[in-house]
């Protein structure tokens, strides 16, 4: 069923790896998704950061010196337009870590699983921006705790912002999700709530998704050109 939007009605973007993949983002599920022979999920934990904070510390340096060497491309352009020209609601929730959507202007969004850029006082939540790799145990300016971790939400931890998302999802008149493999939850379910709530359901995937079944419309392909027709379409309509 193809999605028409004739007036400026809410929409609702969840982004995954997929869109930066073709920026040079290696996806976490794809080929070079292993890491020096772990599995993510083995990586990004807490208990992992307990018993070995040096590993996840640089797991994370490597990853934020990548972006070094990276630039948004098509897709993440094409959000940016969108977002600056849609004049009803527009939220992007992005599960990615990196940096890309907000370099290619994107203003309505918010990252679900933390930043690769921030980093996070695990004893009083103080945020500072990361720029730099630090080696674990390195003091919080504000509370002088040793205890500044990646401000990335690891498995078995809740996702940020989940209050302004589901408001978002109650909302919204459009759900879009592109480039997630709809493995992890609670992003994989934010679809079937969106279908709840009455909204009406697009995928943009390379490939068919585990949640596929739940979209209205599904398309797949490369995010820089399914992303690009879908804004171009919508904002001509
Ligand atoms: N264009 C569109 N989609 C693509 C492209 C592309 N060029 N390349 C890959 N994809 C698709 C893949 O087919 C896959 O379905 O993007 C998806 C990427 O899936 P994952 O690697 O599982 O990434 P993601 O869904 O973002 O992972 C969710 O898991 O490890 C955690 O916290 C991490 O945020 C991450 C979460």
């Amino acid at each position: 069923m193809p999605v028409h939007m004739n007036d400026e009605r809410g929409i609702m973007i969840l982004t995954g790896a997929g869109i930066s993949a073709e920026s040079g983002l290696a996806t976490f599920r794809g080929p070079g998704g292993l890491w020096e022979g772990h599995r993510v999920e083995d990586v990004c934990t807490p208990e992992a950061l307990a018993a070995d904070p040096a590993l996840v510390h640089r797991f994370y340096d490597l990853r934020r010196d990548a972006l070094n060497d990276v630039t948004p491309n098509a897709a993440h352009e094409a959000l940016a337009r969108l977002d600056a020209a849609w004049a009803g609601e527009l939220l992007i929730v992005t599960q990615n870590v990196d940096d890309l959507h907000e370099r290619a202007g994107a203003k309505r969004l918010l990252h679900m699983h933390g930043e690769l850029r921030s980093a996070l006082c695990a004893s009083c939540d103080e945020r500072a921006p990361w720029p730099d790799p630090l080696p674990p145990g390195t003091s919080c300016a504000a509370c002088g705790a040793p205890a500044m971790r990646p401000d990335i939400v690891f498995f078995g931890e809740m996702p940020y912002q989940m209050e302004a998302i589901e408001a978002a999802l109650s909302r919204c008149d459009l759900f879009v999700s592109i480039g997630t493999s709809g493995a992890v939850y609670p992003a994989a379910g934010f679809v079937q709530l969106a279908r709840r709530y009455g909204a009406e359901t697009l995928e943009l995937n390379l490939e068919p998704s585990a949640g596929s079944d739940w979209f209205d419309d599904s398309r797949f392909g490369p995010a820089s050109v399914l992303v690009p027709a879908w804004v171009d379409a919508l904002l001509a309509a």
